[in-house]
């Protein structure tokens, strides 16, 4: 994959985070969505790729536009073929409550390389780059909270582990408590929170429990970009959702997944920040028409952390 492709891909979050962020706090989580949707879906013409969306916002009879299997991108003769992972607005609730750390994403993978998960639960464990192999969705809670804080040489109750704010945590919860550990509980955007655990300054050194099978590809997407670490097994609510696992070819429904095998090759990472959170700023507008964005752009193959300070001038690129 041309390494070019990524500074053309933050141009389609930027676009989602524009759109999206003119619906922050306004309580209409559909509008917010439907805003970062159109918007990406009429970026993604401008650039050149043959690309398939894998993860997106659903399947053909549920999505009106981004719905797996569509094609996207503008195809000529030498666009290379691409899968592509996205959530135009990751964190729907947070940017309808104008909330902390709702993002607009993408990861791009060559054809072939990313999970087709279902539109159902995983239960996740990730880590950045210094606890990397010190994680194992096997293990219980309390060995990986140790088997981390060994790896990073700190106490215990010097780490820092975000768990989804939900009644099926009650469990995982109590027993990080008694570990001695540091908590943060989120109520959305389990993708930004799995990522911050890779950037040093996010002061978030683990991620567990259960949150979106296409938000775990994503999130794996960008822990092999970063060097992380990331594991995933799918969760099913009722047979229904296990058909639908084995229909888009899942064979082992309880496989622990790795990051590789989530999303293998050469991939991309690309988000730009809705609101502000623990991995973006995000979108600003000033007076004159101005609104500025911040977005993280990264590769698997280089291992390159960009981020991505742009300044747009809606007068002349209106939304
Ligand atoms: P949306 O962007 O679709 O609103 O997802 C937000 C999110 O919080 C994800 O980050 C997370 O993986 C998932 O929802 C958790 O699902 P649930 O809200 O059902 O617990």
């Amino acid at each position: 994959m041309d390494r070019n492709l990524a500074l053309e891909f933050v141009r389609i979050t930027e676009a989602a985070a524009l759109a999206s962020a003119r619906w922050m706090g306004r309580g209409d989580e559909k509008s917010a969505d439907k805003a970062a949707v159109d918007a990406m879906r009429k970026a993604f013409d401008s650039v050149r790729i043959d690309g398939t969306v894998v993860i997106g916002e659903g399947e053909r009879d549920e999505a009106p536009m981004l719905f797996i299997g569509e094609k996207v991108g503008h195809k000529t003769d030498e666009s290379p073929e691409v899968d592509i992972a996205l959530d135009p607005l990751e964190g729907t609730t947070i940017c309808a409550k104008g909330g902390v750390g709702a993002i607009a994403v993408i990861a791009v993978a060559e054809r072939g390389c990313f999970l087709h998960a279902p539109d159902t639960y995983m239960d996740k464990i990730a880590c950045g780059p210094g606890a990397a192999g010190a994680i194992d969705l096997d293990r219980t809670a309390t060995e990986n909270v140790h088997a981390v804080a060994k790896r990073l040489n700190k106490a215990v109750n010097d780490l820092t582990v975000v768990i989804m704010d939900r009644p099926r945590h009650t469990d995982l919860i109590a027993e990080v408590r008694k570990t001695g550990a540091r908590i943060q509980l989120i109520g959305d955007g389990d993708v930004s929170a799995a990522v911050a655990t890779g950037l040093e300054d996010s002061g978030i050194d683990l991620l567990m429990g259960i949150g979106g099978a296409p938000e775990g590809v994503i999130s794996a997407a960008a822990m092999r970009c970063l060097g992380g670490d990331f594991q995933g097994r799918l969760k099913f609510r009722n047979e229904e959702e296990k058909a639908r696992a084995l229909k888009m070819g899942v064979k082992d429904l309880d496989k622990k997944y790795t990051m590789e095998e989530m999303a293998k090759g050469s991939v991309m990472f690309i988000a730009t920040g809705v609101t502000d959170g623990p991995l973006l700023k995000g979108v600003k507008t000033r007076s004159g028409g101005i609104a500025k964005t911040q977005s993280i752009v990264m590769r698997s193959k280089s291992g390159t952390i960009r981020t991505v300070e742009a300044q747009h001038n809606l007068s002349l690129k209106p939304l």
